[in-house]
């Protein structure tokens, strides 16, 4: 089995180096993709020195700031091409600690191939160190919202730290993803679902990044939250009109 993890970088020079080095020590089998978006504080050279000495480092350079969701199809793109067999997301800022990554990996390995493992913050044995009250407020009011209007039973939907099997992604049409923000996440999750793939959540400690910034913004937060209001609607929308097709069919 051949594993690649995709890392996307936005201005994380001081950050991946350390997160690659951990990686490199704690799944020294994964080779490991750099998707950096033209960082202007210079990520991309520093992802390039680093993959001139290590031949399981790879990088992808994008134009431009095109964010999460973008890097990450491309990143998948370029993993199902060369025949991977397992493709993990990974932030490169620390929070996602590659002392969790061999649990991930074996899950994903594990005989049942589930079709998706989340690194999971809000399943018993998971955490958050170092978030301030109201944005584990937000992680865990959003993910609530995320579980009643779209009516799937996964604690951590909108989580960065996740392992798909290749066969999941080929399934998934994704051209036609256009979430930017944590969006990404949930819709990921929600066409996984709806594809009748089996999630499973392996509990992981999430450190908050003590270096750089975050790119969450308030645009995030909106897209994420209309975004999932749209499809939990529509699917409902969906299924009423063929429970009442139904129905009329059986009134006749
Ligand atoms: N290439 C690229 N392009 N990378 C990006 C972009 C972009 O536009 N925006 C962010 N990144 C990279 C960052 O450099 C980092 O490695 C990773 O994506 C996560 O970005 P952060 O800005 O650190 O996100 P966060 O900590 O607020 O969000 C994390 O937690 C969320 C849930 O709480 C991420 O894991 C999210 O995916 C997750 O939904
Ligand atoms: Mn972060």
């Amino acid at each position: 089995m051949t594993t690649l993890v995709i890392i996307p970088t936005y201005d994380e020079r001081d950050s991946l180096p350390v997160t690659l080095a951990g990686v490199r020590e704690h799944a020294p089998q994964v080779d490991v993709l750099v998707v950096d978006d033209a960082s202007p504080d210079g990520t991309g050279e520093v992802a390039d020195a680093l993959a001139a000495s290590d031949g399981q480092v790879h990088v992808l350079h994008r134009a431009g700031k095109g964010g999460l969701g973008a890097a990450y199809v491309a990143g998948f793109g370029w993993g199902l091409a060369r025949g991977y067999d397992v493709l993990v997301e990974m932030d490169a800022d620390g929070s996602h600690r590659p002392t969790d990554l061999p649990r991930v990996l074996a899950r994903a390995a594990a005989p049942d191939e589930p079709a998706l493992v989340i690194g999971s913050r809000w399943v018993p044995g998971g955490s958050v160190v170092n978030w301030p009250w109201h944005r584990s407020l937000l992680s865990r009011g959003g993910n609530t919202y995320v579980r009643l209007a779209l009516g799937m039973p996964v604690r951590d939907a909108t989580a960065g730290f996740r392992a798909y099997r290749a066969a999941t992604l080929r399934r998934i049409d994704l051209s036609s993803v256009e979430s930017h923000g944590y969006c990404f996440q949930v819709d990921m999750t929600w066409r996984v679902v709806r594809h009748g793939g089996t999630i499973v959540e392996v509990p992981i400690t999430f450190v908050e990044r003590v270096a750089g910034v975050s790119k969450m913004s308030r645009a995030i937060v909106a897209e994420a939250l209309g975004k999932t209001t749209a499809w939990g609607l529509a699917y409902r929308t969906r299924r009423l009109r063929s429970g009442l097709a139904e129905l009329t069919r059986g009134a006749r």
